[in-house]
């Protein structure tokens, strides 16, 4: 293609033939040039080229960088700066700053000069986090290889996106990094993102370790007799650029790792509310009636949402002008508009090439992805044959504006408030060569055939007058009871390169577009796979600014990569109705939120694919509500699984979601925290909030909700008993009764009778909770703006407590006011302080404070002995407001 760069095959091996890597001869550093916060140095290929997967680098240059005393950039690089670099239009990593010195960091480079080999040592005690020596470093045009050795059972934890444990596994285990959607989340294997960062826990103290690389690659934790343990990169291209960050708290790392690749985005107060959707709702009619039967079923719904069901044959900025008219669904916003409720639409990657109207603005902004003889490349996906956005093209922005603009617009569009994104891996389903996509999308069945027209329907009592029924019938709720120029070097072999990562699905070319398409600017698929979806994050954020100025864009994605928490958030894609899956999404919540910094992370509660059962999606609604992102979906093929449809599940989710927005403000000033310094405050592994007990580091499937709230599901499917560790730093109370608890001798607390319609939840010692009260009356987040305050003070050993509480208008991008309290309590004096800008229109109207030793009534004028909530404890009315600081004694 004309515009694509013409690169010169850069300083290539000397032989020609190809030899085992085994016979790599490494590397030589030379010309080293070291002052106290920087060394570059050459690094010459020391021997024969072996050119096993494609042609060694003769020429490299090392950069290390003493960027702060607890950040260490190390980049290993081609002379002439022709290999793949991330771009940093997506991923800006802080780069030629040096802050700190060698003498100052806690980390220190070292280095061998022949073979080249590095280490990182921790200044502070000595450790070497990382060794690369043993083993040489390969740089070849298709392959990067660097391996550092490790000790033996490491505890290292991230390098998603996947199903497999929490702690990583130490022998023949394999992370692959290359975007793919896989229904039903197959363990080992790569499933929708790429986050290449880890922690590892050593002694009780944390490092990360993040390679900028955003390649198909795989990462290797093996040990053997031979080689011991360690831990390998094997890339497909690109650079080694690394981010060493030195913790020592595992909160720390998150905090430097947020330093790299940018804060996470602040979330409008609302997208905390329940999210509902499913594939499969046929018409309009039939989401107003999903909406109408949550509230007739006291189920605060916040959020309806609306699969690619209602494109016209599932063409991206469509409607289907019979089931989803454009009118109907105009009354539909309104309607939820009115009732303080909010409405979200899938958006698909590819443009329909039956669809004109998308179709020729793509044409005539010149913005879709072209094959290299510059004809329009088109697969297959949901609406038959397609053409991709080339996100690189300059034009790109403004033609994903201009779609989001008119077809959402507000007035003559469908005025949705925040965007589901999704198949951006990128799917494709025409497999490779892929000759005719419009036969494969016949072959496919894809578009599905749609189902009937609907000729008759219930009414909707306070609906639009054409959402209802010709005549009419009694209303019944429907229920189930069943279930340089950087942009890559020339020459290379894109499709089938010689080193095959362990793609779950197979090639490369395998389920997606092909890596050798070209994009513009130079750049090719292979080396910019993994970051078509956080283009189309960044594209939709952009505009939905664009419509809506001044609020914080929602997206949810279904593919990551590393940065994208700066932008969006994720949902972790096609999982099952398994009670596995149940279990891997609280693995997956605490990555996303505390590792990747992709805070605002949820699972499709009850399960995608297949049929749920009612047991599995009442422990599931419990479970979700303790999710930064609470939506019920599934699949087209399931069972309709809306929480109204079993009276179990009604009542688990009444009951859960009055506790997520009794703390909802809580959880709002905790994802707020992060959003300010990268603090994981949000979903946090129990290692992260006790890296000195090294039980924590083997805890999967007990979490923190903010840095105050314990959640430890039902782990046993079928059973009501729950085994949940207490850490000995900590007291710990029960959140629904606000009862101290007390663990047994091996700090594990044994409940019975844990029915469906509970989850255990406790409160450590020493916070301060301000809850909203009378949260069971609020069926929307608006409404429960509008309660006041109660003040929950769970003390420590000491009599102590701390707490804080932040406040906005709950949606702008620059909010014009903010409040920050402080709540501190001692032995019966409690005060709040801060800064009170924001006023919420309400007041605090209570406080109650737990009792850290037996369970004593109450005594006293100003006391009771149950709260509004039952909890018992001492308890004080009180009316303050939020004009200033004050103190009480309860
Ligand atoms: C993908 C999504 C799923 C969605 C379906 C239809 O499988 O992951 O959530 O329902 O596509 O759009």
């Amino acid at each position: 293609m004309l515009w694509r760069s013409i690169l010169l095959f850069p300083l290539l091996g000397i032989a020609a033939t190809a030899a085992s890597i085994d016979n790599c001869p490494g590397y030589t550093l030379r010309n080293v040039a070291e002052s106290d916060s920087q060394i570059t140095g050459d690094l010459i290929l020391a021997g024969s080229a072996c050119n096993t997967y494609g042609e060694d680098l003769t020429h490299l240059k090392l950069l290390v960088e003493y960027q702060t005393n607890s950040r260490l950039h190390v980049k290993i690089y081609d002379e002439n700066e022709q290999v793949y670099q991330i771009p940093k239009s997506i991923l800006d990593p802080p780069s030629g700053q040096q802050d700190s010195s060698s003498q100052q960091s806690d980390l220190v480079f070292e280095y061998t000069k022949n073979p080249f080999s590095f280490a990182i040592q921790r200044s502070s005690s000595g450790e070497t986090i990382f060794n690369t020596s043993g083993t040489n470093l390969i740089f070849e045009s298709q392959y990067v290889r660097l391996r550092t050795s490790l000790p033996s059972n490491p505890n290292i934890y991230g390098l998603g996106e996947d199903s497999d444990s929490f702690k990583r596994e130490t022998t023949d285990y394999t992370r692959t990094l290359w975007n793919t959607g896989q229904a039903f989340l197959p363990t080992h294997s790569n499933l929708y993102g790429s986050h290449p960062i880890y922690i590892e826990m050593r002694d009780s103290q944390a490092h990360g370790v993040f390679l900028s690389n955003s390649n198909g690659m795989d990462i290797k934790i093996n040990q053997t007799a031979e080689d011991g343990q360690y831990l390998e990169y094997n890339t497909l291209g690109g650079v080694l650029d690394f981010y060493f960050l030195s913790g020592p708290a595992p909160a720390d790392v998150a905090r430097q790792y947020a330093g790299v690749v940018g804060l996470p985005a602040q979330q409008s107060y609302w997208t905390y509310g329940f999210h509902q959707c499913k594939y499969g709702y046929q018409d309009v009619m039939w989401v107003a009636e999903v909406v109408y039967n949550y509230s007739q079923a006291n189920i605060p719904l916040e959020t309806m949402w609306t699969d690619i069901d209602y494109m016209d044959l599932r063409r991206t900025w469509t409607l289907d002008p019979e089931r989803f008219p454009l009118h109907k669904m105009q009354e539909l916003v309104a309607y939820l508009h009115n009732h303080e409720q909010h409405y979200i639409m899938m958006v698909d990657p590819p443009v329909s090439l039956n669809d004109s109207a998308s179709y020729d603005a793509a044409v005539s902004s010149d913005v879709l992805i072209q094959n290299d003889n510059g004809t329009t490349f088109v697969a297959t996906m949901w609406p038959g044959a397609v053409s991709y956005v080339d996100w690189f093209h300059p034009n790109a922005q403004s033609f994903w504006t201009g779609q989001i603009g008119s077809f959402f617009d507000d007035q003559s569009g469908v005025g949705v408030d925040g965007m589901w994104i999704d198949m951006n891996e990128p799917a494709n389903f025409c497999g490779y060569p892929c000759s005719n996509p419009v036969q494969a999308a016949i072959d496919g069945n894809d578009p599905p055939a749609p189902p009937a027209l609907r000729t008759t329907w219930d009414p909707l009592p306070g609906f639009p007058s054409d959402f209802q029924p010709p005549g009419t019938s009694s209303r019944r709720i429907k229920r189930d009871t069943s279930s340089a120029n950087m942009t890559g070097l020339s020459g290379r072999n894109l499709d089938n390169p010689g080193y095959t990562i362990a793609n779950g699905v197979g090639a490369l070319t395998v389920g997606t577009i092909w890596p050798d398409l070209p994009e513009y600017g130079g750049y090719v698929q292979y080396d910019t796979h993994n970051l078509y979806a956080s283009y189309m994050i960044d594209a939709s954020r952009q505009g939905l600014l664009a419509r809506r100025p001044a609020e914080r864009p929602f997206i949810i994605s279904r593919s990551t990569f590393a940065g994208d928490g700066t932008r969006g958030g994720h949902w972790t894609g096609d999982n099952a109705s398994i009670w596995a899956h149940y279990l891997l999404s609280i693995i997956q919540n605490m990555e996303f939120a505390s590792i990747f910094q992709i805070p605002m992370v949820g699972a499709d509660v009850c399960g995608f694919n297949d049929n749920t059962t009612e047991t599995l999606c009442a422990r599931w609604a419990m479970l979700g509500a303790w999710y930064p992102f609470y939506r019920n979906h599934a699949d087209i093929s399931a069972n309709y699984q809306e929480f109204y449809r079993w009276p179990l599940v009604t009542a688990a989710a009444q009951k859960a979601i009055t506790a997520r927005f009794q703390l909802l403000d809580y959880f709002y000033t905790a994802f707020y925290q992060q959003t300010v310094d990268g603090s994981p405050t949000t979903i946090i592994p129990l290692f992260f909030q006790y890296p000195n007990d090294p039980t924590t580091l083997d805890i999967s499937y007990q979490f923190f909700y903010g840095p105050s709230i314990l959640v430890s599901p039902v782990t046993v499917e079928g059973s009501e008993s729950v085994s949940l560790y207490l850490p000995p730093q900590d007291i710990f109370y029960d959140f629904w009764t606000g009862e101290r608890v007390t663990p047994d001798g091996t700090n594990t607390l044994n409940l019975d009778n844990v029915t469906y319609t509970d989850i255990p939840v406790h409160i450590r010692g020493g916070s301060i909770l301000p809850l909203r009260a009378n949260a069971g009356a609020a069926n929307t987040t608006t409404q429960l703006r509008t309660h006041d305050f109660e003040i929950l003070v769970a003390p420590d050993v000491d009599g102590k407590a701390s707490g804080s509480l932040y406040l906005d208008d709950g949606k702008s991008v620059k909010p014009a006011q903010t409040t920050y309290l402080q709540f501190t309590y001692d032995n019966g004096h409690l005060s709040v302080s801060g800064s009170f800008d924001y006023d919420p229109g309400v007041g605090f109207k209570g406080v109650t404070v737990l009792s850290s030793s037996t369970l004593s009534s109450a005594g006293g004028s100003n006391s009771t002995n149950t709260d509004s909530y039952g909890r018992v404890g001492t308890v004080r009315q009180i009316d303050e407001g939020f004009s200033g600081s004050w103190t009480v004694d309860v």
